[in-house]
């Protein structure tokens, strides 16, 4: 049974126009790295809800939430004018699937994201699990101007902590940005740019691939990966491709 509880907005952080974060106070219970939960308001007498990865990793307290304000979005143009002390329903408890629970056994995680899709990632790599069970952890990102990279300070944090292991690569497609690679990531799937620039092969023996984000991202890595021998993975036939239905 889910039931809707009361959250309190603990602080609201606009990046830039249309990319905020909101820090929401909430005991919607334990939750796996990489699940959502649906927040929701009451707009004109209607509850408007949608679902939303968790930012934040399991036991931190305030929850976090990272949101693109889509421009005919009427519950993220709503979120985005929250402010301190305000009331936002959350949804109890936390869902999905996009955990390492799904992911098997391999030498190297390569979580593969566009946009806000990264949050996921930054709460799975806020836990012990990640960095006890893969010996390289690949975190990229791709957006269209280097205004929406954020939580570069948690980058730099997992790289202090394990040099060897985390290696993260950037993408931003709508301009020249020192560090990353100009375009979008699926064309370095298949010219192997990516790995190139990573230091580290792709392979279906060696490597798990987590994908979130656009939706024509996520497929159209999926098809390059199939064919260079990756599978998705299905509970009843282990693979390499684990998707988030990210909007
Ligand atoms: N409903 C939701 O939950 C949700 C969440 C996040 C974003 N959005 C929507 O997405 C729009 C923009 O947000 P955004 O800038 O984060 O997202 P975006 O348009 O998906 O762009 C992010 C990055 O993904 C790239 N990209 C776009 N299509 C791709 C494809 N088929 N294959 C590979 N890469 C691709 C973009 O490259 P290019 O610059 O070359 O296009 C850009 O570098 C907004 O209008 C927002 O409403 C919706």
């Amino acid at each position: 049974m889910s039931d809707w509880i009361d959250g309190e907005v603990v602080s609201n952080i606009h990046w830039h126009e249309n990319l905020f974060s909101l820090k929401i106070a909430a005991d919607i219970g334990a939750f796996r790295a990489g699940q959502f939960t649906s927040l929701a308001l009451e707009i004109e007498g209607e509850r408007i809800a949608r679902p939303y990865s968790f930012l934040s990793s399991p036991g931190q307290q305030p929850l976090e939430f990272f949101f693109y304000v889509a421009t005919d979005g009427v519950l993220s143009n709503a979120l985005v004018a929250l402010k301190e002390g305000d009331k936002v329903l959350v949804k109890k408890p936390a869902n999905g699937f996009f955990t390492l629970d799904e992911v098997p056994q391999s030498r190297d995680l390569w979580m593969l994201a566009t946009g806000t899709g990264v949050a996921p990632y930054f709460s799975i790599l806020g836990c012990d699990e990640v960095w006890q069970r893969f010996e390289n952890v690949v975190l990229v990102q791709g957006v269209r101007t280097a205004m929406d990279l954020r939580y570069q300070d948690l980058v730099e944090q997992y790289q202090r902590e394990h040099p060897q292991a985390f290696h993260f690569q950037a993408f931003v497609s709508r301009e020249d940005y020192p560090g990353s690679i100009r375009g979008r990531i699926p064309e370095t799937i298949k010219n192997q740019e990516l790995e190139n620039h990573v230091g580290l092969p792709l392979s279906p023996e060696h490597s798990q691939i987590m994908l979130c984000g656009n939706p024509a991202m996520v497929k159209d890595c999926v098809t390059l990966l199939k064919d260079r021998g990756f599978a998705k993975n299905l509970r009843r036939k282990p693979g390499h491709i684990t998707t988030e239905k990210y909007w």
